[in-house]
């Protein structure tokens, strides 16, 4: 099981990349966010960008993140939100060590993270099991494209793009991971945050949400 991230170089221009984004990333964080209560796990939480997009019905936010120099800068993005949020140093796989017990979660929040970690099937059982029934997993993950941009993204993931960008893959169907887990998405769609002709691999972001059974 992966219980540590060392990627600093990543790290570094992760935090460049988060503080430029895009209005319609930002819309889209905001969006993935909305309407959330209660208890809120984020895995995989980087820099803490999407902190400051929680609404104040949240009543906790459970953040992780593996990787040290992101760890530092989400706690500092975490002491700036405006809902409490607390930051440890952990993956996704991690979270098996511990089980949700009488505490399970009403919301679990990925954002850009399925694409990065080493066992995606591991880690939204993990989410899967860490919330209430009847709870929701809220996902922001740029994903598998069909055709010349799906080829692209085979050529990317098994070349130099997972070195580069700190193991992201850009191939990932990450929606039917999360349907096998046994997650029923109440809601999804794509969305393209490039034109289509611009063949960068990570274009096409699925948006949506996804319920555990009652
Ligand atoms: C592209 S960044 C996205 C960060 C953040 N979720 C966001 O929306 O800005 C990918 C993040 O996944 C984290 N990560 C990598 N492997 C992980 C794992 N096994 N478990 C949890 N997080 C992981 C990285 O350290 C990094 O913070």
């Amino acid at each position: 099981m992966t219980t540590t991230v060392h990627h600093p170089l990543f790290a570094r221009l992760w935090v460049a990349m988060s503080s430029h984004e895009t209005d319609h990333l930002r819309r889209l964080r905001a969006e993935n966010l909305a309407g959330l209560s209660g208890r809120v796990l984020e895995i995989g939480a980087g820099a803490g960008t999407n902190f400051e997009f929680y609404p104040d019905t949240v009543t906790e936010v459970v953040a992780i993140e593996p990787e040290a120099h992101l760890v530092e800068h989400a706690r500092r993005a975490a002491a700036q939100a405006s809902v409490p949020v607390s930051v440890t140093e952990k993956t996704g796989e991690a979270l098996a060590d511990d089980p949700a017990g009488s505490q399970p979660f009403d919301a679990v929040v990925c954002s850009l993270v399925l694409c990065t970690v080493l066992d995606p099937e591991g880690v939204v059982r993990q989410a899967f099991s860490h919330l209430r029934p009847g709870g929701e997993l809220r996902y922001l993950e740029h994903v598998a494209s069909d055709g010349g941009l799906g080829r692209i993204q085979r050529a990317a993931d098994a070349t130099v793009w997972p070195r580069l960008f700190g193991n992201c893959h850009t191939h990932r169907d990450t929606e039917s991971v999360i349907r096998a887990a046994g997650f029923e998405v109440s809601t999804a769609r794509r969305t393209w945050t490039l034109p289509k002709w611009v063949p960068l691999p990570v274009s096409e972001f699925a948006i949506g949400r996804a319920t555990r059974p009652a």
